[in-house]
């Protein structure tokens, strides 16, 4: 059982005040708030190990190096890579994504299929968008259905030889909805096609064990589970590492360069141009060690009593619906009031101190299903109380009761 009181000390902005009230943070799906460790340990590495990285024989770059290096290990044992050299550090899930996406372009041919979820967030469409653009491949889409949940007859009916791979995000950022990853990459493999797993919004809710999933890749970012921005990781395996080209040419992904001809680094550096956010990779380790501290039961617990609070109070409210009811899902609550604009409500409940996301979550397909322009989406973490759901749905009544 969490204290939440003695969790919510960790981080200082949940004393805040905004706009004169006190916060209440529900756009954790956009990022996460940090804790105290987390923003300490940046000042640390700046101000006692400051170095570049893999380039020096001097004692801070050594210094700097080994707590980069021990960082990727930490990783590498929180999603159980089998090898720390399948665990690449990248600027975010987006850069996770373009990272496959472009290396498969020299993979696919004409007629060739990639196949992503009705549920995806645009920066798991485009990439793959423009692959087909630049291959000839085609776009499958595995639809949908009212309650948010990918329907996986469909999915089976569009399996087949010519699918090369297969995109999905763990959890949905609009809905929140958990898709059934593993029976989606079983039956990818029998089909011969790799999977990547868009984990930007479950790396901050579980544990992902990549070896029982059996996913080919696995992206997530370290912003959204309490991590500095401009961190990620992409896990792959092994060999399908081996296979992509390099991403982006530069200083530490080359074994040996001359006009004629460069060999490349092996992995992990094979992907990883250029100095790299050295303190961000060394903190995210910190951040991970933090959750794991809490726990990632705890968080579980703590999320799914707040979602099944949040669920209950705020359909007190007449003419609120919820997008997104399967049982399957984190703590994300994405909802419109009848007659009223996601954009309106969002705007007078700031006023109250409540931070939400409104808009389309870049997650236009989904909205079009629902011919919505978008919802109010409010996304709960572990550090997160009933009081400040009740101060929402509080909140939310008054923002009603001014526009209708
Ligand atoms: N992808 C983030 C969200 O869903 C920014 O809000």
């Amino acid at each position: 059982m969490l204290n939440i009181q003695k969790i919510r000390a960790d981080f200082p902005i949940l004393n805040e005040k905004v706009n004169g009230k006190p916060l209440v943070y529900f756009d954790n799906g956009a990022t996460s708030q940090k804790p105290q460790v987390v923003i300490d340990a940046i000042a640390k590495y700046y101000q006692e190990i400051n170095a570049n990285i893999h380039r020096g024989v001097h004692t801070l770059s050594q210094l700097a190096t080994d707590a980069y290096e021990i960082s990727r290990s930490k990783i590498q044992k929180h999603i159980n890579a089998k090898h720390a050299h399948e665990v690449l550090f990248t600027s975010g899930t987006t850069f996770g994504i373009n990272l496959v996406a472009n290396g498969f372009a020299s993979i696919l041919k004409p007629g060739d299929e990639v196949m992503v979820s009705h549920l995806e967030h645009h920066s798991n469409i485009v990439p793959w968008q423009m692959l087909c653009e630049k291959t000839g491949a085609t776009l499958k889409v595995i639809p949908m259905d009212e309650n948010g949940e990918l329907i996986m007859a469909e999915y089976d009916k569009l399996l087949s030889d010519k699918t090369k791979i297969v995109t999905v995000n763990h959890i949905s950022n609009a809905l929140g909805i958990i898709n059934p990853v593993k029976y989606m990459i079983d039956k990818a493999h029998e089909v011969g096609a790799a999977v990547f797993i868009d984990g930007a919004q479950s790396a901050a809710h579980l544990r992902p064990d990549v070896q029982a999933l059996d996913c080919d890749f696995y992206a997530f970012s370290g912003h959204k589970m309490c991590g500095p921005t401009g961190t990620g990781i992409l896990y792959g395996k092994e060999t399908w590492l081996n296979k992509l080209p390099p991403y982006q040419g530069g200083g530490e992904m080359i074994k040996e360069v001359t006009f004629e001809k460069t060999t490349y680094a092996d992995l992990p550096h094979k992907f990883e141009a250029g100095t790299p956010n050295i303190a961000g990779g060394i903190v995210l380790g910190t951040a991970i060690d933090y959750l794991n501290e809490v726990g990632f039961e705890n968080i579980q617990k703590q999320e799914l009593e707040l979602l099944e609070y949040g669920t209950k109070r705020l359909l007190e409210i007449e003419g609120l619906r919820i997008y997104g009811n399967s049982k399957n899902k984190t703590s994300v609550i994405s909802f419109n009031i009848e007659g009223i604009h996601p954009y309106d409500i969002g705007s007078i409940i700031d006023k109250l101190g409540i931070a939400v996301r409104t808009g389309h979550h870049c997650a236009q397909p989904i909205m079009n299903f629902y011919s919505i322009p978008g919802t109010i989406r409010a996304s709960f973490s572990f550090y997160n109380t009933k009081e400040e759901i009740d101060a929402l749905v509080e909140a939310v009544k008054k923002a009603q009761l001014m526009l209708s």
